[in-house]
C-alpha cells in the first residue's frame, strides 16, 4: 500500500488526474527502442515478437530509457499486435516494415476464427509487469508504469490489410461495405484489447494508453458511427478499474473532441495541432504532447525553445503530460532526449 501511495504522488499521475504538479511530467512514445544502443545490443539475434514474449527482456528493455533519462513514466515494452499473436493469429513484425498478417481477415468466418484473449494466453505479460512495477517503485522516488493496447480501428487495419498501409483502403471498404462483418471484427478486437489491458492493470500498471494511431484516416462522422463505440467499450472496461486512461492518434485534429468523449482522462495530441487548439477541443480533460519529433535534430536551444512553448501552452489544460507528437524517430540522438527531459523537468511553473 505504501508503494501505491508514493506512486500516486508522482508528477505523472497527478497530471493525468488534473492535480497541481511540481514539474511538467515527461515521457516519450517509443522511448524504448532503436534509438538506444543498449536496446540494439540486447535485441541482437532475437525477433521483435519473441522479445515481447520474454518477460526478462521486456523488463530490461522497458527499464532502459527510465534509467537513461529519468523520465516520469515507463511504458511497457510490447506491440499492439502482440495480443493477436498470443491468441494464435499467424503474424510477424518484419524489421523496417511493421506487422504482417499471413491470412488477412475479410469475412465473418475469419473474425469468428480469432479466439478471445484470456490471462492464460499472456503469462509473460503478468510476470513482466509484476517485476517491473516492483523495480520501478524505487526508481526516482517511484516511477509509474503505463500499460497499453492498440485501439480496435488501428489493430483492424493490420488484420484487414495484411500489413502496414497508407490509405487503409481495404479496411475502410469493409467498414463501408460490410457493416455486420466490421461490427463483429471491432467487437472481437475491443474484447482482446480490453482483456490485454486488464492483465497489465491487474499486474500493477498505474495508467493505460490506448493507441488509435491511424484513426486520423476517418471523418468525424465515420469515426463516431463505426469506431468510437468500440474504443469506448475498451476505455469503459478500464475505467471500471479506476485507472487513468490516455487516448492517442495521429492526424486527429478533427477527432480530438470525440476521442476524449470516448472515455479518456487525457487525450494525446500529435505535433500538427497547436497544443492550445488541442486543449480547446478536448475541454475538461488533460492533454499529452506534442513536440514535433524531428525537433531533436535541431540545435538544442531551438529544441528547448519549442519545448518551452509546449509547456507554456499546456498550462491552460486540466493536466498536461509532455511528450513528442508521435514516437521517437530511430535515428534520434539519445543525448538530445536526455537534455529535453531535464529541460522539461526543471522548467519553472510558478
Ligand atoms: O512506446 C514504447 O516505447 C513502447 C513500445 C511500443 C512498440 N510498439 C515497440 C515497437 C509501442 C507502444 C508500440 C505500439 C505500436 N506498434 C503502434 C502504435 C503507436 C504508434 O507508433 O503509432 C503501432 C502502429 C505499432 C505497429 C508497429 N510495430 C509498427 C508500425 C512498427 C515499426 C516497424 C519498423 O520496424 O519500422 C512496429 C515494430 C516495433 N514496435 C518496434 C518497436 C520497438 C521496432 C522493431 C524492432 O526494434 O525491431
Amino acid at each position: 500500500m505504501g508503494e501505491q501511495n508514493h506512486l500516486s504522488d508522482s508528477a505523472f499521475l497527478k497530471a493525468v488526474r488534473g492535480e497541481p504538479v511540481p514539474h511538467t511530467p515527461v515521457w516519450f512514445m517509443r522511448q524504448a527502442g532503436r534509438s538506444l544502443p543498449e536496446y540494439l545490443a540486447i535485441r541482437e539475434g532475437t525477433q521483435m515478437l519473441e522479445s515481447c514474449m520474454n518477460a526478462e527482456l521486456v523488463t530490461e528493455i522497458t527499464l532502459q530509457p527510465v534509467r537513461r533519462y529519468g523520465v516520469d513514466a515507463a511504458i511497457f515494452f510490447s506491440d499492439i499486435v502482440l495480443p493477436l499473436k498470443a491468441v494464435g493469429v499467424d503474424l510477424d513484425i518484419k524489421p523496417g516494415v511493421g506487422p504482417v498478417v499471413a491470412d488477412p481477415v475479410r469475412t465473418l468466418a475469419d473474425v469468428e476464427a480469432i479466439p478471445d484473449l484470456t490471462p492464460e494466453h499472456v503469462p509473460f505479460i503478468t510476470e513482466a509487469v509484476q517485476t517491473l512495477t516492483s523495480e520501478l517503485a524505487s526508481i526516482n522516488g517511484g516511477t509509474p508504469l503505463i500499460g497499453f493496447a492498440g485501439a480496435p480501428f488501428t489493430v483492424a487495419s493490420y488484420l484487414v490489410e495484411g500489413g502496414p498501409s497508407k490509405e487503409h483502403a481495404k479496411t475502410k471498404a469493409l467498414m463501408f461495405g460490410a457493416p455486420d462483418v466490421w461490427d463483429a471484427l471491432m467487437r472481437k478486437i475491443a474484447g482482446i484489447s480490453a482483456a490485454f489491458l486488464e492483465v497489465q492493470v491487474a499486474a500493477g500498471a498505474s495508467a493505460i494508453q490506448l493507441f488509435d494511431s491511424w484513426a486520423g484516416a476517418l471523418t468525424p462522422g465515420d469515426y463516431q458511427q463505426h469506431v468510437m463505440p468500440h474504443s469506448s467499450a475498451v476505455l469503459e472496461r478500464i475505467g471500471a478499474l479506476g485507472v487513468p486512461r490516455i487516448h492517442f492518434g495521429v492526424g486527429t485534429t478533427n477527432l480530438l473532441t470525440l476521442m476524449g468523449e470516448a472515455g479518456a482522462d487525457v487525450v494525446g495530441v500529435d505535433w500538427r495541432t497547436p497544443l492550445a487548439d488541442g486543449i480547446a477541443r478536448v475541454g475538461d480533460r488533460g492533454v499529452q504532447g506534442n513536440l514535433d519529433p524531428t525537433l531533436v535534430f535541431a540545435p538544442t536551444e531551438v529544441m528547448t525553445a519549442r519545448a518551452a512553448e509546449v509547456i507554456e501552452a499546456g498550462r491552460a489544460a486540466k493536466g498536461h503530460v509532455f511528450n513528442l507528437g508521435h514516437g521517437v524517430i530511430p535515428s534520434t540522438d539519445p543525448d538530445q532526449l536526455a537534455r529535453l527531459t531535464e529541460f522539461v523537468q526543471t522548467y519553472p511553473l510558478d
